[in-house]
């Protein structure tokens, strides 16, 4: 990326539009997937602020920890387990608006209350998730999965 990334202090929906030109012009020239879900975790953070960001990367039965920003997590996730396993399983983003409420969820950290996990497609598989924990309830929804949805299908 030539120029240096820009924080959007706007909307939701102002700091989500240019995140997503940000990060289709840094995504452009690098085909690196570990170095692409580096960057993007870096930049959904440094735009948002969130407690924790990462990808968890599917490596045969279990979902490994990727590039993440935030606080130590846990390494491995299995199929159907927690929010990630789950978001895996269903094949479907998954919000959390109280992780508390939320049966089987993996609590890396006890500070995070609410949640949302948006699954990585390649070639028609699930090949990883974005996992977002916020230390405040229902931070997210619709406009954060609409546009996190579409900033992973950067990475193809
Ligand atoms: N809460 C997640 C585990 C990963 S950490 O939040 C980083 C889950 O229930 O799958």
């Amino acid at each position: 990326m030539a120029e240096e990334f820009k924080i959007c202090t706007g909307s939701k929906e102002e700091r989500y539009k240019l995140l997503f030109a940000e990060a289709e012009a840094m995504l452009r020239d690098e085909s690196d997937e570990i170095a692409s879900m580096a960057n993007l975790a870096a930049m959904i953070d440094q735009t948002f602020g969130f407690w924790w960001t990462g990808f968890y990367r599917v490596l045969g039965e279990e979902l490994v920890l990727g590039p993440f920003q935030g606080p130590v997590a846990c390494t491995r996730i299995g199929y159907g387990r927690g929010v990630c396993g789950t978001a895996w399983r269903e094949e479907q983003t998954i919000i959390v608006e109280d992780v508390e409420k939320f049966p089987g969820h993996i609590a890396c950290s006890s500070l995070s209350r609410s949640e949302i996990v948006v699954p990585v497609w390649r070639d028609k598989t699930i090949c990883a998730v974005l996992d977002i924990d916020s230390e405040h309830l229902a931070t997210f929804d619709s406009t954060d999965r609409e546009w996190l949805e579409k900033i992973v299908a950067l990475l193809k």
